[in-house]
């Protein structure tokens, strides 16, 4: 603030307090820094990659940055204003030796070393990833397991004591929970009430069917259950593993800024988050029925509950899509419909076709409205895929069979999960469970299935770019894929940490493709000229879904929802 001059002000100022505010103003412009040190502990001096998070006394954000390659970690005062911060930290294997609070004053830099211990407790920090590694076998069989990490992580897997017979039930039981659930707010999927399982959880992830169709087949459960058996707790209090971890982050991805925004109820599952044009966040609720707005500036959030459209059947939604006037397009899942909120006036509209009302599995989880403006129709992802004329409140089944040979059947195969278009509003689904992006032309209706360059990928969500260029994650694979509807032809980038399983991509206006995994935290930046990627670790556990970036920023910032701590989390690189 610089000092102004007014009448009201007593013209005598104790000249002693006048040179303090002065110092103290020279102070704040000359030490760009409020916070910093070396992070230590008894094996290592100086610790490179150590996350190193700040919290203000009553604030709702938290500020994270990592030690760099000399182990001092540095928070710019920019970023942290006056007053009593708790600090916590992030390096595998290490917690502080103490609960550790600082004090940032206006004037002065605080310095304060940071002393990290061995954990007692390994197990609890690991990540989804760092148990598939550790876990024996091979990649196959825990491909198998990937759908485990929808609702909580691996850790009350491998805590459990449960022999293999007694494991089969338990998975029987979780087919029969919504999407949407977490371990302390479960949600039965609609015809799951009565106890019987509707859900076969455990699916050949080699084969294509659309999730949730099949019948269940006991003898996969049996196996999964037997499989499990060897990893739990079952034949002793120690795990018959050594547990392996990933290295700490280094170089570039330590030069980085996290900002973490709690939202104002614990158990929110904030699924997907994205930045409107004027750097606004949005986010849908996995769990809840409502559609949340976030001030970056200020931490305010303010929520905007849904309409219920099927009474009785599982809340929240999943996709958040803004279409060419900012509007925002939600699928709300088992509350099967479609609804857009008008910004203006506040409220929602929807559409839910009757017949989705008649079935108890009707799912609406992805729509894509961004060409709307091209033919009148949005592009549904769900229980099945649909195109939905906006004006009539039409819904037409996607036909994957349409100009597809009968023999050898590929339309079986065939079924999407993450939906996009191009500028011609023709659509593209990533079929998750197989190998493909399936084009259906808007007005022929003609499928073409295009495999990726890797077999059995998995594509699973993406965002198409103003070249008409479909940036998308393989899940299984663990590569960031690109897809030119223009030629027909695929990039793929090897994400380089196994078992992130990237679960969406999106590329930034300055060159940058991202990526999120579900299974480790890590968020993947590649230059797209140059092919570096560079991998940041998240503050705490997230499991990524929707990833996202505002370009309105300068670099562009990347966005994403954590599912596991109610927040929503933006990372700022610094530098290139
Ligand atoms: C659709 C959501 C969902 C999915 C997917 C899911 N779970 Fe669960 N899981 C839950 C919920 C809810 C609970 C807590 C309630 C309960 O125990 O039934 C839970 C609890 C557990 C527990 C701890 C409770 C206990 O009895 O020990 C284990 C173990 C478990 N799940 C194993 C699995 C395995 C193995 C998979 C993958 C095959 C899986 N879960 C997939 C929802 C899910």
């Amino acid at each position: 603030m610089r000092p102004k001059h007014r009448s009201a002000v007593p013209t005598v100022i104790p000249l002693a307090s006048l040179l303090c505010a002065l110092a103290a103003l020279t102070a704040a412009q000359s030490s760009p820094i409020a916070l910093t040190g070396v992070v230590s502990s008894e094996d290592e001096r100086a610790m490179e990659g150590v996350l190193v998070s700040a919290r203000r006394q009553g604030s709702t954000i938290t500020i994270t940055v990592v030690s760099n390659e000399r182990g001092r970690y540095s928070f710019p005062r920019t970023r942290l204003e006056p007053g009593a911060y708790s600090l916590r930290i992030r390096a595998i294997g290490y917690e502080l030796d103490r609960p550790t609070t600082v004090d940032v004053t206006a004037g002065a830099t605080s310095e304060l070393a940071l002393k990290l211990r061995k954990t007692q407790d390994l197990a609890s920090q690991l990540s989804n990833g760092e148990w598939f590694m550790s876990w024996p076998g091979n990649d196959d069989v825990k491909h198998g397991f990937l759908n485990c990490t929808q609702c909580h992580g691996l850790a009350p897997i491998a805590r459990s004591r449960y022999t293999a017979a007694e494991f089969a039930p338990v998975i029987e039981r979780m087919g029969r929970y919504a999407q949407g659930s977490t371990l302390k707010r479960p949600q039965f999927r609609p015809n799951a009430h009565g106890g019987g399982f509707s859900n076969p959880i455990m699916r050949d992830s080699t084969t294509s069917g659309r999730e949730g169709d099949r019948p269940v087949q006991p003898s996969r459960s049996a196996i999964a259950a037997q499989y499990l058996s060897t990893i739990n707790l079952s034949a002793g209090s120690l795990w018959p593993y050594p547990l392996k971890t990933l290295a700490r982050p280094t170089g570039k991805a330590t030069r980085v800024i996290i900002t973490e925004y709690d939202l104002p109820r614990a158990e929110a599952l904030p699924h997907d988050a994205a930045a409107d044009r004027s750097g606004t966040i949005w986010y849908s609720d996995f769990g809840s029925h409502v559609l949340g707005m976030l001030d970056p500036k200020t931490g305010v959030v303010v929520e905007y509950p849904l309409p219920t459209t099927k009474p009785g059947a599982p809340v929240g939604s999943l996709d958040l899509v803004f279409d060419k006037h900012d509007d925002i397009w939600m699928g709300t899942m088992y509350q099967g419909s479609l609804a857009k909120f008008d910004r203006a006036t506040k409220t929602f509209k929807t559409w839910g076709a009757p017949t989705l009302l008649d079935r108890d599995e009707a799912r609406i989880a992805m729509v894509m409205p961004v060409n709307h403006d091209v033919d009148g129709q949005v592009w549904i992802g769900g229980d099945n895929e649909y195109q939905v004329d906006v004006k009539t409140g039409e819904w037409r089944v996607v036909d994957y069979s349409v100009g597809l040979p009968k023999d050898p059947p590929i339309s079986r195969e065939l079924s999407s999960y993450g939906v996009a278009s191009d500028s011609k509003n023709n659509f593209y689904g990533m079929n998750l469970n197989g190998t493909y992006i399936i084009k259906v032309d808007a007005k022929t209706k003609q499928v073409t299935p295009y495999p990726t360059p890797t077999p059995n990928s998995g594509p699973r969500r993406g965002h198409m770019d103003a070249q008409d260029r479909l940036w998308f994650a393989e899940f299984r694979a663990n590569k960031i894929g690109m897809f030119d509807t223009k030629t027909g032809t695929f990039r793929e980038w090897a994400v380089p940490t196994r078992w992130t399983n990237v679960y969406d991509a999106v590329v930034d206006t300055s060159g940058y493709a991202w990526a999120g995994g579900m299974n480790n935290d890590h968020v993947v930046r590649l230059n797209v000229e140059t092919g570096e990627i560079v991998e940041y670790l998240l503050p705490v556990a997230t499991n990524i879904r929707r990833v996202n970036v505002d370009n309105s920023t300068s670099p562009p910032t990347f966005w994403v929802g954590n599912n596991l701590a109610a927040s929503i989390v933006r990372v700022e690189p610094l530098g290139r």
